[in-house]
C-alpha cells in the first residue's frame, strides 16, 4: 500500500510541476491529500490561496463551492475537483430562486451569504462570509436587517454576537449536528484539563459548552499557541490529521466520531493523478453569474483586508462576551 502509494506521489508530484499546477486541500481532506498538497486551509484562507497563486491550473481538493469560489476569483486558470460529486448538501439548502423570493419579502435586508453555497447564490447576495470572518463581515455592514443563508446555526452564533436582526434561512450542515452536547459533557469529564474547541456550524447547544468557537484554520492556529495538553474538537474528524501532525506532543480528542463528511473524503489520490491527467473534471462559473458572484466574494476579502484584526486568531465564545 505505501508503494502504490509513494508512486502514486510520485506521479501526481511530476505532472503537477509539468503543467504548472497548484493543490488546495482544505482541512477535511483525508490526510493523503493533505500530505501532497502545497497548502492546507479553511475556506477563507484557501480562497485567499486560490486568488494569489500563479499557477495556471488549481486542483481544488474541498467540495464543489469551494472550487466555484476559486473559479470566481481566478476565470483565467483552470479550476479541477478531483470528483465532481463532492458536493456541500448545506450549500444545496438554498437555491437562487428561492432566495430572490425570499428577498422580495425583505426588501430592506442586506443578503449575506455564507461561503458554503453555489455560484448562483453567491451572486444574488450583497457580501460573502466565511466562518473565519462572520461576525467581523456582518458587523461592518451599515443595515440593520440581514437576511443571512443558507447555515441557520452560523446565522445564530452571529446574532450572539452583533446587534443586528439576523432573518435565518433553515440550512444546517448534517455533519455537524451529529455533535450532541452530551459528547462534550462526557469528554469534559473524562479530560478535565483539556480545552474544548468548535466550529461555529455546531447547534448553540453545544457552542455554549465551548471553550472557544472557531473556523479549521483558527482551530490550527489555536491549537499551536494554547498551552493545554488535550484539545476536545468539535468538528469534522478529517482535521484530527493537521492537528496531530503539526503538534506531535498535544492529544486531539474528536468531540463525536460520527462528524464525518462523507463528500470531503471523495477525493483521493488517485482521482487527483487522474484529474491531472485528464484535466478533468473542471469547475467553471457562467462569466453572467461569475461577475455578480465575484463582487460578494470581492466585497468579503475587502473586509479582510481593511481590518487588521483580521489577523487574530478567532473570536471568543458567548460567555467570554
Ligand atoms: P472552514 O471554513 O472553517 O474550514 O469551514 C468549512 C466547512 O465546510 C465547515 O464544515
Ligand atoms: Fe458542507 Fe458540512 Fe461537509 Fe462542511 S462538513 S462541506 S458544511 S456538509
Amino acid at each position: 500500500m505505501e508503494d502504490r502509494n509513494a508512486e502514486l506521489i510520485e506521479k501526481i508530484l511530476n505532472l503537477k510541476h509539468r503543467r504548472n499546477a497548484v493543490i488546495l486541500a482544505h482541512n477535511y481532506q483525508l490526510g493523503e491529500v493533505q500530505d501532497i498538497a502545497n497548502f492546507v486551509g479553511d475556506s477563507l484562507e484557501l480562497s485567499q490561496k486560490a486568488a494569489k497563486t500563479e499557477a495556471e491550473i488549481i486542483v481544488f481538493c474541498g467540495v464543489h463551492f469551494m472550487a466555484e469560489t476559486a473559479s470566481i476569483l481566478c476565470p483565467d486558470k483552470t479550476v479541477l475537483l478531483p470528483d465532481i460529486n463532492a458536493g456541500c448538501p448545506m450549500a444545496n439548502m438554498v437555491i437562487a430562486g428561492k432566495l430572490k423570493r425570499k428577498k422580495l419579502e425583505f426588501p430592506s435586508a442586506t443578503v449575506v451569504c455564507y461561503i458554503n453555497s453555489s455560484a448562483e447564490v453567491k451572486a444574488e447576495s450583497d457580501v460573502c462570509c466565511t466562518s473565519a470572518n462572520a461576525v467581523k463581515v456582518i458587523e461592518s455592514l451599515d443595515g440593520k436587517e440581514i437576511l443571512f443563508v443558507p447555515d441557520q446555526y452560523l446565522g445564530h452564533y452571529i446574532s450572539t454576537k452583533t446587534n443586528k436582526k439576523m432573518i435565518l434561512w433553515p440550512g444546517f450542515c448534517p455533519t455537524h449536528v451529529r455533535i450532541q452536547p452530551q459528547d462534550i459533557t462526557r469528554l469534559k469529564l473524562e479530560y478535565p484539563q483539556a480545552k474544548v474547541v468548535v466550529h461555529p456550524e455546531c447547534r448553540p447547544e453545544v457552542i455554549v459548552l465551548a471553550d472557544e468557537v472557531l473556523s479549521t484554520g483558527g482551530m490550527c492556529r489555536f491549537a499551536h499557541q494554547i498551552e493545554a495538553e488535550e484539545i476536545i474538537v468539535g468538528t469534522e474528524i478529517g482535521i484530527i490529521h493537521r492537528l496531530g501532525r503539526e503538534n506531535p506532543s498535544k492529544r486531539f480528542i474528536p468531540a463525536s466520531e460520527q462528524a464525518v463528511c462523507p463528500n470531503m473524503k471523495l477525493i483521493n489520490l488517485e482521482k487527483i493523478l487522474w484529474s491531472l491527467e485528464e484535466m478533468s473534471p473542471e469547475v467553471k462559473v457562467p462569466e453572467e453569474i461569475r461577475v455578480r458572484a465575484k463582487a460578494a466574494v470581492d466585497r468579503m476579502l475587502e473586509i479582510g483586508r481593511a481590518d487588521e484584526r483580521s489577523k487574530q486568531i478567532g473570536y471568543p465564545n458567548y460567555r467570554c462576551r
